[in-house]
C-alpha cells in the first residue's frame, strides 16, 4: 500500500509514502500531485502523521459514569463515593467489555497507542487480570502498557507493597504510585521510594499521580524528581497531573524547574479532566488546576495530554477524540500563540512517544513500524482550528479505520 500527495510535518511539499508489509519502505517528494494508482490511499495534501498517542487513561473505571448513580455535585470527593459503589459491582467480563469499547473509541479517532492505570488495591487484583487478557486481545489495535496504579495508596492501604509486587509479576508493564493521597507526608515519600525501588530492580517504566491537588503544600514531585535524577531514570519515569504546581508560588518553580530539567522526566497534563476537577475549595479568584504546561514545555522539558477519563464517575464526558483536548488544553494552558499552534500535534504525538518510550517503533521513518494516520487538514495550526479527524489509520501496513468527513451542501 502507499500513500500519494502526503503532507509532512516540518517538511515542505508533498510526499509518496510507500509501505512494505508492517514497515514504511520509502519516503519520496513528488514534484507534482500525482493520481493514486490502484490499492494507494490519495491523503489530497493533507498531513500524514504517525499515530495519535493516549498516554493516561483509566480503562478500569471508564463507561461508568450513572452506574447505579450519578455524581450530581460533579467533585472529586463524590467521584471517590460513586466509583466505590459501582465498584462493588465490577466484574472479570464487565471490566473487559468496557475497556474494548474505549479502546475501539480511542481506535476510531486515530490512537494506537496507550497507556492506562489500573487500580490494583484490590486484594483480588481482578481489574488487572482483566487488562492483561485485553492487552492480548487488542493488540491488532493498539500498543497497551498497563500501569499498576494503586489508587488508595501504597503506604496506607493494607498489603499495598505486596499488591504492587504482585500486579508486576502479572504483568503490569509501569510501575504507579500515588504519593499525595497517603496519609503522612512520611508516607508519601516512602511511597516514592519504594516504588522506584520497584521499578529499577524490575527495569520499569514509572508513572505516578504526582500531586493532583491544588495544595500548594504538596511537594511530592521534588521527591520523584530527585529519586529519577540519582538513579538516572529520568526519561523512563513521567509525573502525571502535578496540579499542584499550578498552586506554587514562583521563588519555590524556580528552584523545582532547576531539579525538574536535571532529572529530565516527563509530565502528563490532563487538561479537561484538571479543569473540571480542580479548583473546587476556591471561590473567586478560581484556579484553573493544571500545571504549569506552557513554563514546561518552554523550558525544554516534555509535556504531553492525556483524556484520563470517559464517561467515569469523575468525569461524564468524553468520546475518544484526544482531538478534543488538544484544543481545549491550548485554550486553558494559554497556548495559543503562534508557534504553539504550529507545532501543536507533538502534544499528542511526539512528546507523548517521549513520554512512552516508544523509541524507534513510532514515526514516520523509513523502516518504521506502517503505522500511520491520514488526518483532515495539511498543518497542525488547520487540524486544530477546524476540529479535524484522523481520516484514516493505518496499523502494519493495513487499514484499521476510515472515516467520510461530514458534508455540507449551501442552498
Ligand atoms: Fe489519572
Amino acid at each position: 500500500m502507499n500513500i500519494i500527495n502526503a503532507r509532512l510535518r516540518g517538511k515542505e511539499g508533498l510526499f509518496r509514502v510507500e509501505l512494505d508489509g508492517e514497515r514504511i519502505a520509502a519516503i519520496a517528494p513528488l514534484s507534482s500531485p500525482s493520481n493514486p494508482a490502484v490499492g494507494d490511499l490519495d491523503a489530497g495534501g493533507n498531513l500524514v502523521t504517525a499515530p495519535f498517542i493516549e498516554p493516561h487513561i483509566h480503562l478500569d473505571a471508564t463507561l461508568t459514569a450513572g452506574e447505579p448513580n450519578w455524581n450530581m455535585t460533579g467533585t472529586l470527593f463524590e467521584g471517590i463515593e460513586r466509583w466505590a459503589e459501582r465498584k462493588a459491582t465490577v466484574t472479570h467480563e464487565d471490566t473487559k467489555t468496557r475497556a474494548k469499547k474505549t479502546i475501539d473509541m480511542l481506535v476510531d479517532h486515530g490512537i494506537q497507542h496507550v497507556r492506562t492505570h489500573v487500580d490494583v488495591t484490590d486484594p483480588s487484583l481482578a481489574a488487572l487480570k482483566a487488562m492483561v487478557e485485553v492487552r492480548d486481545e487488542t493488540r491488532h489495535l493498539i500498543n497497551l502498557q498497563i500501569v499498576a496504579f494503586p489508587q488508595e495508596g501504597i503506604e496506607s492501604f493494607a498489603g499495598g507493597r505486596a499488591l504492587m509486587e504482585e500486579a508486576i509479576a502479572i504483568g503490569a508493564d509501569v510501575v504507579g504510585g500515588i504519593p499525595h493521597f497517603e496519609n503522612t507526608r512520611e508516607q508519601g515519600v516512602s511511597s516514592v521510594k519504594f516504588l522506584m525501588d520497584l521499578a529499577e530492580r524490575k527495569d520499569l517504566l514509572v508513572d505516578v499521580h504526582c500531586d493532583e491537588t491544588d495544595d500548594p503544600q504538596s511537594r511530592f514531585l521534588e521527591v520523584l524528581a530527585e529519586e529519577a535524577r540519582i538513579r538516572g531514570m529520568g526519561a523512563r519515569v513521567t509525573a502525571s497531573h502535578t496540579t499542584a504546581m499550578g498552586s506554587y508560588d514562583n521563588a519555590y518553580c524556580s528552584k523545582l524547574f532547576r531539579l525538574l530539567k536535571q532529572s529530565e522526566i516527563n509530565f502528563i497534563s490532563c487538561p479537561t479532566e484538571s479543569i473540571h476537577l480542580q479548583g473546587r475549595f476556591d471561590s473567586y479568584p478560581k484556579r484553573r488546576g493544571l500545571t504549569r504546561v506552557a513554563e514546561i514545555d518552554r523550558a525544554g522539558m516534555n509535556i504531553c495530554f492525556a483524556q484520563d477519563s470517559i464517561v467515569d464517575p469523575w468525569y461524564p464526558l468524553g468520546n475518544g477524540n484526544i482531538m478534543r483536548i488538544l484544543e481545549a488544553g491550548l485554550h486553558i494552558c494559554h497556548m495559543l500563540g503562534y508557534e504553539d499552534l504550529q507545532r501543536g500535534l507533538d502534544l499528542i504525538t511526539d512528546n507523548s512517544a517521549r513520554t512512552l518510550n516508544l523509541g524507534e517503533g513510532y514515526g514516520i521513518e523509513v523502516g518504521r513500524p506502517a503505522n500511520l494516520l491520514i488526518l483532515s487538514a495539511p498543518n497542525d495550526y488547520e487540524m486544530i482550528r477546524t476540529q479535524g479527524h484522523a481520516l484514516a489509520s493505518i496499523r502494519n501496513g493495513k487499514l484499521l479505520m476510515q472515516r467520510t468527513p461530514s458534508r455540507v451542501e449551501r442552498c
